[in-house]
């Protein structure tokens, strides 16, 4: 038994009760891979959709796969820290199998031929060029140059995150620069010209982060203004180094920053923070904060003008757990918004209100907006000083619509990874969203529109893929896994799953799958085949289904117990199979499934007696 839902529900005049076991099982219909079964640290680094190739780092490995077939050909290159390394590292009180490994944490194409990566090097980061071939077909992939110091790219300590991104051929890394985790920067390194960091402990551009992601973003039509945003949580002190806050951050800069001539000497000219809000507003006025970022997922919609920022979206997870979703138009108001500012360290901020100067601070110098100065050792004095001084955006970011897509609040599970497909369905366009949780599963689940304060979500599938917490998501046509323990590939949808009746496919109310007239299948929206039965918004069987095997349908429901008005059922919770969970979800109408197993007796309080209409 695989996955199985069994669905039933109680008929009466109007609304519908649905009631569906899902069996959750570890499925077995996805691809899987790990070079052994210990703890190895598995992170999806890169995906290269041109060459069908995934990159995935891990203790001491960096692996190349086929992204059609991840078990098919996969190219394995063993990259250990050099022993006197590991022995400095055991030594210096590290843990001697976690933290002394290589733990690989930056992978970058650099040129037709090779990939720039870096590794943790056990506590002495290394970096090195690997050599993958020009096409996939050559097989090819092998160390090509001697190791190099990876300070500045990649964190000493592998708990730490790291990120970067590559621009031609520049390495822009938001990491710890030092043994000790204490000097945090966003680096540029591997570049022709002088390198360039954040201020050095000034707690006013960084304060303690913790890195999540970075990402390219345009700035209008102009590549010059392209800015390097890099989203993190950061952690905020009082006066006296207490009451710590953590807030979550975007920052950006402009990629062919040089920094300043007479102050700021190699450091971000053009650094600019703004905080990023993702909040619940309760009906007495009180807002529920989701305060720390895990995961960032940038979607670009297929809308004709790519470039315009409005076309992105950001999809960030936080605990506790909520998703937010952000409109890069919104991102962009508040960074061309008023900066912060305060007169001394017990002054409240306010927002700036003095003379800014030319050019705006925070400007990419060759731009749409200061065609006269091509780099930014010309930026004025009073500029560099403005931006050292004011580097935070007065005003928050806020999610669309002012509320977050997802709230989940005392589950027993928090939410780690998010990505977002977008799917063109019978009756609109859907979001699908592929939440990955510290239990190791991935829900995948749609937002209904809705007019109350929260979003109504609704779970389609539930699938187990790992025992295990980390696990981090990705997708391109299929979705990506990746763990402590290995690397899978699951398809976004499995619509045969849903069951064999009509009704069954309409219920599930996954805009991937239609009912096409025999069975539940992918569903394209290419106008001829009209005759296929989907319904996200409603989910109604009764309108969708007329006429379509009814009989597998009342097949289906006779699978289950039902309910007598006033009186209990008694559901079954103890699955069958050991590899098998069963969930009971209840659904009326519209509502969102609720699960009720725990219950295992459910009140029917519906009008009439279910059975009677069944028959
Ligand atoms: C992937 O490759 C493996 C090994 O060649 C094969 O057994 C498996 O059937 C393939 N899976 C798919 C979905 O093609
Ligand atoms: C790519 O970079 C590597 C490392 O610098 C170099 O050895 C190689 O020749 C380059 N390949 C191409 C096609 O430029
Ligand atoms: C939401 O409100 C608008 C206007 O008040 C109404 O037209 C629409 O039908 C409502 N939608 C739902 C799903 O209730
Ligand atoms: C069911 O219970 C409700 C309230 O407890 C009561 O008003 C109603 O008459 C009962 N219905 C039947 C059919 O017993
Ligand atoms: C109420 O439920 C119990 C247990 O499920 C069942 O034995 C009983 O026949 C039901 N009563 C009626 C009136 O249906």
């Amino acid at each position: 038994m695989n996955d199985v839902c069994v669905n039933a529900w109680w008929w009466s005049e109007g609304p519908l009760v649905h009631l569906c076991a899902i069996a959750t099982a570890l499925l077995l219909s996805f691809e899987h891979y790990s070079i052994s079964d210990k703890a190895m640290d598995y992170r999806i680094l890169h995906v290269d959709e041109d060459q069908d190739r995934m990159y995935v780092g891990c203790k001491d490995h960096v692996l190349s796969m086929d992204i059609n077939n991840i078990t098919d050909g996969t190219l394995k290159v063993f990259w250990p820290a050099s022993n006197s390394k590991i022995e400095e590292c055991q030594m210096a009180g590290k843990d001697p199998t976690h933290g002394c490994g290589n733990f690989i944490r930056v992978v970058q194409p650099y040129n037709r031929t090779h990939m720039f990566m870096c590794g943790s090097g056990a506590y002495s980061p290394v970096c090195v060029y690997i050599n993958r071939g020009r096409r996939p077909e050559e097989q090819v992939f092998h160390i090509d140059s001697k190791s190099e110091s990876g300070k500045g790219r990649c964190s000493f300590n592998p708990e730490v995150n790291t990120v970067s991104v590559m621009l031609n051929q520049e390495l822009f890394s938001g990491m710890y620069i030092d043994f000790m985790g204490t000097d945090s920067a966003i680096f540029r390194s591997l570049t022709k010209r002088n390198a360039v960091r954040t201020d050095q402990h000034n707690s006013k551009w960084l304060s303690e982060p913790i890195f999540i992601d970075a990402h390219l973003i345009p700035d209008g039509t102009d590549p010059n203004d392209a800015k390097l945003y890099f989203f993190f949580r950061e952690r905020l002190t009082d006066n006296s180094g207490h009451t710590k806050n953590i807030h979550t951050m975007v920052a950006r800069v402009c990629p062919n920053d040089i920094g300043g001539q007479r102050s700021l000497v190699n450091k971000w000219t053009t650094f600019l923070k703004a905080r990023i809000v993702c909040s619940v507003l309760e009906e007495d006025g009180t807002e529920t904060h989701f305060d720390e970022l895990e995961n960032v997922f940038l979607l670009e919609t297929d809308q004709p003008k790519a470039n315009e920022p409005e076309s992105y979206f950001h999809s960030s997870v936080f605990k506790g757990s909520a998703v937010c979703m952000y409109n890069m138009a919104d991102i962009l108001t508040v960074f061309n918004g008023p900066f912060a500012h305060r007169d001394g360290p017990n002054f409240q901020w306010v927002a700036f209100q003095g003379r800014i100067p030319y050019p705006r601070p925070g400007t990419c110098p060759g731009g749409a907006f200061t065609p006269d100065i091509h780099t930014t050792k010309e930026f004025p004095d009073d500029v560099v000083t403005f931006v050292r001084n004011h580097p935070v955006m007065y005003n928050p970011i806020y999610p669309v619509g002012r509320r977050p897509l997802v709230v989940r609040t005392g589950a027993d599970y928090k939410y780690t990874a998010v990505v977002v497909d977008q799917v063109a369905a019978a009756d609109g366009n859907y979001q699908v969203l592929f939440l990955g949780t510290d239990k190791g599963t991935i829900q995948k689940l749609i937002v209904l529109p809705s007019n109350q304060s929260v979003h109504e979500d609704l779970i389609l599938e539930e699938l187990e893929v790992f025992k295990v917490c980390y696990l981090s998501i990705l997708f391109s046509q299929q979705l990506y896994v990746s763990s402590e323990y290995g690397v899978s590939q699951v398809s976004l949808h499995r619509c045969q799953a849903y069951g064999e009746a009509c009704a069954d496919c309409c219920l599930a109310r996954d805009p991937y799958c239609a009912w096409d007239g025999l069975s539940c299948s992918r569903f394209y929206p290419t106008g001829k085949r009209r005759s296929r039965r989907q319904d996200i918004i409603h989910g109604n069987p009764l309108t969708q289904c007329r006429g379509f095997n009814l009989k597998a349908y009342r097949n289906a429901a006779e699978m289950m117990q039902y309910g007598v008005k006033n009186n209990t059922t008694f559901l079954e919770c103890i699955p069958k199979s050991p590899q098998a969970s069963i969930r009971w979800l209840i659904q009326r109408d519209n509502d969102r499934r609720k699960e009720v197993c725990k219950q295992r007796y459910l009140k029917n309080t519906m009008e009439p007696y279910g059975k009677q209409q069944l028959h």
